[in-house]
């Protein structure tokens, strides 16, 4: 046996597997795929304070390696969450993290105060301020290392939950934002969200989304994804969570040894629901024929 158990701030994780934001809705689509509490934990799509109905058709959009998204951040919002979503999350015996955004920075503090008045049962919060499909917040915000910095100490106050930052790759150095975020009081970032792309339909002339550019996710932005990591983690000491294109095990292990303590699976749910699952199982195989006690020791021992 080895062990996967690794720490995210006051969370300790059976193992490093997560799901992404965006990809798992609020878990119980995947329940009937196979057991989630085999996971490290799951991610909730985005919760606003009000239900947002998100973007025009069409928003999603396949391109070579990879997808384009441009949601808008569709979802139930606080008050359905809490009624409707929390009674099955409460029943995993994983972790449960909250993914939540705001448009103003009052918003993400009124939000959050909502979930901590809840009698909501959950573990940490991941904080978007990298959606690239937003007129306000989103990306506006992430890519502002002041208001980011801002954000995170207003939340840090707000509650004693694990506090995850999610990074936005579309800016100058994504390593000053992630000082300042552990500077601000953060426990974790998690990265990279989307990066802006577009795609165009040469019959018609016209964007392959309605909105014209997307977020750009899946294979063909993990090594992008994988230099941010190793860039971050020579910036930071908290744990840091890789996102980008993770399709296999193997993916998982390079965003570990490159310095990531725990990893999310996102675009890959779309192909196979229960590829996070079969992630873990080979992380754990892999650990036992490498002789590796803990998966921890993985964590940056990249030779470089
Ligand atoms: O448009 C969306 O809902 C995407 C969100 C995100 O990338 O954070």
């Amino acid at each position: 046996m080895s062990d996967l158990k690794v720490n995210i701030g006051n969370l300790t994780l059976k193992n490093p597997v997560l799901t992404a934001s965006g990809t798992f809705g609020y878990g119980e689509e995947f329940s009937s795929f196979f057991d989630i509490n085999d996971l490290g934990g799951i991610i909730t799509k985005t919760i606003t304070l009000k239900p947002r109905v998100g973007n025009p058709f069409p928003r999603i959009a396949e391109t070579p390696s990879g997808m384009l998204n441009s949601i808008g951040l569709a979802n139930v919002g606080v008050d359905a969450f809490i009624s409707e979503k929390m009674p099955f999350l409460k029943t995993l015996n994983t972790a449960v993290i909250v993914n939540v955004a705001g448009n103003t920075v009052e918003e993400y503090v009124e939000l959050i105060s909502k979930l901590e008045d809840s009698d909501a049962e959950f573990d940490g919060y991941e904080i978007n301020v990298s959606c690239p499909n937003v007129k306000e917040g989103g990306v506006l915000f992430g890519s502002n290392y002041n208001i980011t910095a801002e954000i995170t100490r207003k939340i840090r106050k707000a509650t004693q939950r694990c506090v995850i930052i999610k990074l936005t790759p579309n800016v100058t150095s994504i390593g000053d934002v992630a000082a300042a975020v552990e500077q601000a009081g953060a426990d974790s970032v998690s990265l990279i969200n989307t990066l802006i792309g577009m795609a165009i339909d040469v019959d018609t002339r016209r964007p392959k989304i309605a909105c014209i550019t997307g977020g750009l996710s899946g294979p063909a932005i993990k090594p992008v994804a994988l230099a941010k990591v190793f860039e971050v983690s020579k910036r930071v000491n908290i744990p840091i969570i890789g996102i980008g294109g993770i399709m296999n095990y193997q993916d998982a292990l390079e965003f570990m040894m490159a310095g990531a303590t725990a990893i999310e699976v996102g675009t890959a749910n779309f192909i196979d629901p229960a590829i996070s699952s079969t992630i873990v199982a080979n992380l754990h195989n892999y650990c036992i024929s490498h002789n590796i006690r803990h998966v921890r020791e993985i964590v940056s021992s990249i030779i470089a």
